[in-house]
């Protein structure tokens, strides 16, 4: 037990600010607040940690010094090594794992590699097996186009190359060179044929906030109402398109003094016009934390590091004879802790700043889940009552 009360000041004081030598009442705080948690590690057995990007180790284009402090305690004293299971899990994207993963090495100055990073859209990878051969129109900022050829999908519009193709769409477009009649520009649709009837749209895909509302609230409109043919008459039995959002985010925390709208008041914006101008409810896909999908995916990630990490849970030996190799017990752990053997470490303790994606996700999530709240730097300003985390610390952007 005195090894996993250390364990916690640790994890405690890397959470809370230093103001004035080692930890501070803040730190002090949020250790005691992790310390009762140290009682669900069962045998005194190591932490796991998760944590969230936005408003947790970032805001906007700032790394938080506190976040770089937090990590380095968490590694090998050269930063290569993680000392403990430890992922990132956040609502973020519009990149690859493992770009995302390269810019938390720099940002945190410790090796984070791909395989510690679940993005927003990371679970969408698995739509690729459906969605294949068929045009989906995706949108969002940064690389998503690259993203989604990456997980499989072969055949992917953007919201420009829509635009591009019927500037009449968008009409007050024109300030970006999208003159209606101009011929000189690549057509996706009309060479490619996406979006006509022999080649419908068959989904949506948002994978990270859209910056462009108007054209992209339109557009996605357009494509929704036409059956994926916009422009087009579509015959009465075409099927609807679906429409998937990577994350349910209201809002989200970057530099700016108060939280800024996130995909989630897009996607409230696409749902209440579509039913406007249809009369139907829009009835989209969400994915993102506090989807149970992200944390899935992070147990799996966990688990390959504490089997890398030489953990194993206390009774899997017991449990499973016959194992001698490290990647035989992974493998079998990994399943194994799903189907309910111990998990070779004692708590995950997820750590983000916003209730209702962070917290809401950890406390649905379950044991060994813990939520960790940080206030101050995101989105929260304190705990709150309807997604109460199980321990809560202050950290001051300027520490
Ligand atoms: O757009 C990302 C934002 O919604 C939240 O990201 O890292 O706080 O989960 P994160
Ligand atoms: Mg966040």
């Amino acid at each position: 037990m005195r090894r996993c009360q250390a364990l916690v000041r640790l994890a405690g004081s890397a959470l809370g600010p230093e103001s004035g030598g080692s930890g501070g009442k803040h730190a002090a705080a949020g250790a005691a607040s992790l310390a009762r948690l140290s009682s669900t590690a069962t045998d005194c057995q190591p932490p796991a940690f998760v944590f969230d990007i936005d408003g947790v180790l970032i805001q906007g284009r700032r790394t938080l010094p506190a976040a770089k402090r937090a990590l380095a305690k968490l590694y090998s004293p050269d930063g290569s090594q993680p000392l403990y299971p430890l992922a990132f899990l956040t609502n973020g994207g519009g990149v690859t794992e493992c770009f995302k993963a390269h810019q938390l090495s720099e940002w945190l100055g410790v090796n984070v590699q791909q395989s510690q990073v679940v993005l927003s859209h990371t679970p969408m990878r698995q739509l690729a097996a459906m969605y294949a051969d068929q045009p989906v129109l995706v949108a969002g900022r940064g690389q998503v186009q690259d993203v989604m050829h990456r997980y499989g999908f072969r055949h992917v519009l953007n919201l420009r190359q829509l635009a591009r193709a019927m500037p009449a769409a968008v009409p007050f477009h024109e300030d970006q060179g999208l003159v209606s009649g101009r011929t000189d520009l690549p057509c996706y649709t009309k060479t490619l044929k996406y979006g006509s009837p022999e080649h419908p749209i068959s989904a949506v895909m948002v994978l990270t906030d859209p910056s462009d509302w108007y054209r992209d609230l339109q557009l996605i409109t357009d494509v929704l109402l036409s059956r994926g043919m916009p422009g087009h008459t579509s015959p009465p039995d075409a099927p609807p398109v679906a429409v998937y959002f990577s994350n349910p985010d209201l809002l989200w925390a970057n530099e700016f003094s108060a939280p800024r709208f996130g995909q989630g008041a897009f996607a409230a914006c696409l749902e209440t016009l579509y039913e406007k101008v249809s009369g139907q409810p829009l009835n989209a896909h969400f994915f993102g934390k506090p989807h149970a999908a992200p944390y899935r995916l992070a147990e799996e990630l966990l688990l390959a590091q504490a089997a890398a990490l030489g953990l194993v849970p206390p009774t899997a030996e017991a449990a499973l004879p016959g194992l001698d190799s490290g990647a035989e017990l992974a493998a079998q752990t990994s399943t194994a802790a799903l189907d309910g053997i111990p998990w070779p470490f004692g708590a995950i303790y997820a750590v983000g700043d916003n209730p209702a994606a962070d917290v809401r996700g950890a406390n649905a999530a379950g044991s060994p889940w813990v939520s960790v709240l940080v206030t101050k730097t995101g989105v929260a300003r304190q705990n709150c009552a309807v997604d109460c985390a199980q321990a809560s610390c202050k950290v001051r952007a300027a520490m």
